[in-house]
């Protein structure tokens, strides 16, 4: 066991002795490193003013990926290579870029920007540039010419310090203690297990998207963590005969080709689902193990019929997704039990699969409502249905009336609008920032139409002959 972090800046090994679990690293940079150039906007992950770039080994060379730095915590640095905009060194080409266009606006978003850009060049399939910025507000609406920046910024070869982060790879486990407060990162899912069975207590972190703001907004004290981001057995994704097994660790950027091969409203979902940043450290099963009755994954792998994979020291059990939601903030988890993975059939050939997401801006925003529905139409007629909603209710939850509404029944206008009405059976929903009760109910009853009628409505039954001509 080790007890102090360690981590590459601008190619050379840092030691950090006795730090503070929960410090984050946009504090360390800006306090203790005096790198002031990465900036605090909003402290919880939703304005890209922190983005600095994180580079893991990946075999011979080193993958890079831009974060934010406000809810990233200092111990999640370990074994990793640190890049932030001091690192550039001012005649940058994606620097050069947005001084040639304009793009250089105020002081505050500029580098987050930068280093998003940065990342972006270092990607072997970028995304398109406006993907990149989705997690990178800018208040003053200058986006044109940071776009333009962004297509004009010719990669540079820059030498990657592969070799100090082997030497990182040699080190022990990290474990260390900072005024009673306790941090540790385990290398292997035994280690997790037994770890988390002597701490039942202990906070399990995966990528802090949530949590980093437990402490950064809600000013929480965490006694003990354990981090899994060093497991190697979480981070796999793999086909079995249930469906694709997805890792706890894994995080949305590494699922993202995999779900999207599975369904192409899977890929639009992750997509769509806070930013470049958020996605480069989330993970599904955070979205899952946090319970949120507004989690974007839950809704769509209910429908699909998911199940989990949880586990307790040596045991592991299997749970519908669905049933692990008990109420609000309650989950069917056991003290010292953490979610192992989480199997995810796919969407029977013949069936009708949809997911929809509805949030006041169209990315890096936080859903008022979405929709799973997965239906088998054969004939005519509705043989099975499986519909899930979030935002609707205190939990994740299926809406079981509306399902009962259709199955069996002709698929028809008739049919959807007894199946539309029949939400209200199985929801009351609340009203608060995100949307009204009468707003929610409206849209969940006008998802189920939007179902019906992109699938080309009656006509929906060539379903089981081949593709919809709509
Ligand atoms: C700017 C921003 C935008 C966001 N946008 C969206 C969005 O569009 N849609 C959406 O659904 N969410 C969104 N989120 C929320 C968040 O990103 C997701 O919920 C994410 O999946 C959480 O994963 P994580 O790995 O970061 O979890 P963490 O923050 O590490 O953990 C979350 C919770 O799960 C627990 N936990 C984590 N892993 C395990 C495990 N294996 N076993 C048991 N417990 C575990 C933790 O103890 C904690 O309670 C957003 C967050 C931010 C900051
Ligand atoms: S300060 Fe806004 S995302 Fe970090
Ligand atoms: S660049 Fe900072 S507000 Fe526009």
């Amino acid at each position: 066991m080790r007890d102090a972090v360690r981590f590459v800046l601008d190619g050379e090994i840092r030691t950090l002795s006795d730090v503070d679990p929960t410090l984050t690293v946009l504090n360390l940079l800006r306090y203790d490193l005096r790198r002031t150039g990465t900036k605090e906007g909003c402290a919880e992950g939703d304005c890209g003013a922190c983005t600095v770039a994180l580079g893991e080994l990946d075999g011979d060379t080193v993958k890079w990926r831009a974060v934010n730095a406000c809810i990233l915590f200092a111990p999640m640095l370990d074994g990793k290579a640190l890049k932030t905009v001091e690192s550039l060194g001012g005649d940058h080409p994606v620097q050069t870029a947005m001084v040639e266009h304009h793009g250089s606006q105020c002081g505050f978003c500029t580098p987050g920007i930068v280093m998003s850009l940065w990342a972006r060049g270092r990607d072997d399939a970028p995304p398109p540039a406006i993907d990149s910025l989705a997690g990178n507000l800018c208040r003053c609406t200058g986006y044109g010419p940071i776009l333009a920046a962004a297509e004009a910024a010719e990669p540079r070869d820059e030498a990657d310090p592969v070799a100090a982060l082997k030497t990182l790879a040699g080190d022990a486990p990290l474990a260390l203690t900072h005024k009673e407060r306790r941090w540790f990162a385990p290398r292997t899912l035994d280690d997790l297990a037994n770890l988390f069975v002597a701490h039942p207590d202990a906070v399990i972190l995966a990528g802090a998207t949530d949590v980093g703001l437990w402490v950064t907004k809600q000013h929480r004290t965490l006694d003990t963590v354990i981090a899994l981001g060093d497991v190697a057995e979480l981070k796999m994704i793999g086909q079995t005969p249930a469906g694709l097994r997805i890792g706890a660790g894994v995080r949305y950027s590494d699922a993202l080709s995999a779900l999207a091969a599975l369904h192409p409203d899977l890929g639009e979902l992750v997509r769509r689902l806070g930013s470049v940043q958020v996605r480069n450290s989330g993970t599904i099963g955070g979205n899952i193990a946090n319970g949120s009755p507004i989690g974007d994954m839950p809704p769509a792998l209910i429908a699909l019929g998911a199940t989990l994979v949880l586990r307790s020291g040596g045991e592991t059990r299997d749970l519908p997704l669905e049933d692990y939601f008990l109420a609000y903030g309650k989950q069917d988890r056991r003290p010292g039990e953490f979610v192992e993975a989480v199997v995810i059939p796919a969407p029977a050939a013949d069936s009708l699969y949809r997911v929809f997401k509805l949030s006041k801006r169209f990315d890096q925003d936080i859903s008022a409502i979405s929709a799973g529905f997965a239906l088998t139409i054969k004939d005519g007629r509705v043989e099975n249905a499986r519909i899930a909603f979030g935002g609707m209710a205190a939990t994740p939850k299926r809406a079981g009336a509306c399902e009962a509404a259709l199955a069996g029944r002709p698929w028809s206008e008739a049919t959807i609008a007894a199946a539309a009405a029949a939400l209200e059976q199985d929801f009351e929903p609340i009203g608060d920032m995100r949307a009204s009760a009468a707003y929610r109910m409206a849209a969940a009853k006008n998802l189920l139409r939007k179902l019906f009628v992109e699938a080309g409505g009656e006509r929906a039954t060539v379903l089981n002959a081949g593709p919809v001509d709509v």
